[in-house]
């Protein structure tokens, strides 16, 4: 492990400057769902590239336990700022919707497509966490999510060079990987976060439960914040590699993507 949770002196945290933040508050628990329940999808990934010695033995040695950490220490985080919030409960009843939906039908059809979404999943991460350490306004808060956007950096460095590795197998043309890079970008953008938030909400303000107005309002102002937080260029950046475009086909595709991946993020 880069970093430990346990080495992290929660007691530093000042709760006074972060926990009138609603928004915040709803972004961290929905992270810290995602994230705890990350394992699920470990195991169906180390079960996709069960042949693969090295990919498996990072993905459950190191991914695995990283992103469970992550779960974790926002947990600990939300449950020292927020005492009041039941995160078992509402995490129990998130992990139960999230856990039919998460299977191996929804992979890419082949490895080297599947490592090339994961790139996207960990763009995407790395692009929360770096908006929520450039928000925070709590000490402890900076230093937690700095740490996790290190690790989701990382992650998408190794996903990366696995993808190549595959793709030089496999050879996927550039149509193929855009098509498996667009459908997981699409997929990000809301499905899990806006599952995460309603069960947040059901268990924070049962008044407003399932209430589509309310969910609608705080992912507004949740996109919001990690919009108004992160300079989208590094995504892009982060997004487009995989395709390994030529300098002069970058400036027409670019556009758009670029585009497509503002719209995306949160
Ligand atoms: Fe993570
Ligand atoms: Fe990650």
């Amino acid at each position: 492990m880069p970093w430990r949770l346990e080495d992290i002196d929660l007691s530093r945290i000042d709760p006074g400057l972060v926990k009138q933040d609603e928004t915040l508050f709803f972004l961290l628990c929905s992270a810290s769902f995602i994230e705890s329940g990350s394992d699920l999808y470990t195991r169906n990934l180390v079960d996709y590239y069960r042949d693969d010695q090295d990919v498996a033995d990072w993905l459950g040695l190191h991914w695995e336990p990283e992103e469970l950490q992550h779960g974790r220490a926002l947990r600990a985080y939300i449950e020292h700022v927020w005492p009041d919030f039941d995160w078992e409960s509402a995490f129990n009843s998130f992990f139960g919707e999230y856990s039919q939906r998460c299977t191996l039908e929804e992979f890419e059809p082949t490895k080297a497509l599947e490592l090339a979404a994961r790139c996207v999943v960990e763009m995407g991460t790395a692009t929360l966490y770096r908006s929520l350490a450039e928000y925070s306004p709590e000490p402890v808060l900076r230093e937690l999510t700095t740490h996790i956007r290190t690790d989701e950096v990382r992650h998408y460095k190794y996903f990366y060079l696995y993808f190549n590795r595959y793709n030089t197998l496999e050879g996927n043309g550039r149509m193929k990987v855009l098509g498996a890079l667009v459908r997981r970008l699409l997929e990000i953008r809301n499905d899990d976060a806006e599952c995460a938030i309603r069960h947040v909400l059901n268990h924070r303000d049962p008044a407003h439960a399932n209430d589509k107005a309310t969910i609608d309002r705080i992912n507004a102002d949740a996109r919001r914040l990690v919009q108004r937080n992160v300079s989208a260029d590094m995504s892009v950046k982060m997004f487009l590699k995989p395709l390994n475009l030529p300098p002069r086909m970058q400036n027409g595709i670019e556009v758009p993507l670029t585009r497509m991946v503002h719209y995306a993020l949160r």
